[in-house]
């Protein structure tokens, strides 16, 4: 069962991806990797802590000499700087050191502070990661993107720190409920629309399986999903040029995700992110009508919104244009050339924008 994905930079191993069924093997490979005698950190939230955290003690307690855990509240609302200075005192009352190693455990806000914090603690120690959701498995957890929010933005203060493993236990997406699982197929599905048509295709035909959790079907899924995270990082770690198409659906899902206050999970407002720009690319007939229906339907079997009501177009607009990602160059908006084919369009126009947003603007009839 157990699949090892390594991530190569200029054809040098940087990292492994290990995807197992349990933890049993994570004591192994942290000695193999010279952490025998260190001290670590494992950094989790509140929620996940207290599902995994004395597992993973006890899994590593002949490695280190000595385990601590800080657990934050759960939630991208707490995906900022006062955690992340939390979280340092705590390192430092601890008297971690520069040989220590920070673990995040949990979902994608986890990943990101726990990441970022080692990338800044005594200018850089290590890190590995143990994602527990669907999203941290499939995608953040990969990759080397760490940091908070911070002001009225979404990621704007972090660092590119690589992890020394990324340790994945499929079993843990039991203790996820349905909502979290799902919002994660939301970044499954995109990686299928932007490089991949044929696993696209492999996901439709495997609905019934991914509904069941079948243990299998899961495993086969996240791994191809590493692999297609693993090529795209590789090609472009710094998101100097294509890594960037891993946004499809963000433009417009980050600034949802802010006008409902985080209140919709990131996966959901990436799936009508997804929609709002697979209409933009019909209507710049890049992709045709059957097309965009075919994909925007595609969503609803997986549980992920295709229509919102609620919102207003205007303000989605305005934060889309205060996104960071917005230069005087142009909003980076990815669009799709067709199903396992995207590309980054800096040319649309505030009115092509608008007919997206207005696209999956649910209005109920004589509003
Ligand atoms: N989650 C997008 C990226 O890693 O670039």
């Amino acid at each position: 069962m157990s699949k090892l994905i390594t991530i190569n930079m200029n054809r040098k191993p940087i990292y492994d991806i290990m995807i197992e069924n349990d933890f049993s093997q994570l004591a192994e490979k942290l000695k193999t990797l010279g952490y025998e005698g260190v001290k670590a950190t494992i950094v989790t939230d509140k929620l996940v802590g207290p599902i995994y955290a004395d597992t993973i003690k006890d899994a590593v307690k002949d490695v280190f000499s000595d385990v601590f855990v800080y657990a934050f509240d759960a939630g991208e609302q707490n995906k900022n700087m006062d955690t992340v200075q939390a979280i340092l005192a705590d390192m430092v009352e601890n008297k971690m050191n520069r040989h220590d190693l920070v673990i995040a455990l949990g979902g994608g806000v986890v990943g990101d502070v726990a990441g970022f914090c080692a990338s800044i603690f005594m200018r850089g120690i290590d890190v590995i990661q143990i994602p527990t959701s669907l999203l941290a498995q499939v995608d953040s957890s990969i990759g080397g993107k760490t940091g908070v929010d911070f002001l009225q933005y979404k990621n704007m203060v972090g660092a590119f720190k690589m992890p020394k493993l990324v340790y994945i236990n499929t079993n843990t997406l039991s203790t996820l409920d349905d909502r979290q699982f799902y919002a994660g197929m939301g970044e499954v599905l995109k990686y299928g629309l932007i490089m991949d048509a044929s696993f696209y295709e492999w996901l439709l035909s495997k609905l019934y399986e991914i509904h069941d959790k079948d243990a299998a079907t899961l495993e086969e899924m996240i791994e191809h999903c590493c692999i297609c995270k693993q090529r795209i990082v590789e090609r472009d770690p710094e998101e100097k040029g294509d890594r960037a198409l891993l946004n499809f659906g963000h433009t417009i899902g980050h600034a949802i995700e802010k006008y409902k206050n985080l209140t919709l999970m990131h996966g959901e407002c990436v799936a009508l992110g997804c929609v709002a720009a697979a209409f933009i690319s019909w209507k710049k007939e890049k992709l045709s009508m059957e097309e965009y229906y075919e994909i925007r339907d595609m969503f609803v079997p997986f549980n992920l919104p295709i229509s919102i009501d609620d919102i207003d177009d205007e303000e989605i607009m305005k934060l889309i244009k205060s996104d960071k990602k917005t230069d005087q160059n142009g909003i980076k908006f990815i669009l799709l050339k067709k199903v396992g084919k995207a590309y980054i369009d800096k040319t649309l126009t505030d009115e092509e924008i608008l007919n997206g947003i207005k696209e999956i603007h649910f209005v109920e009839d004589g509003e």
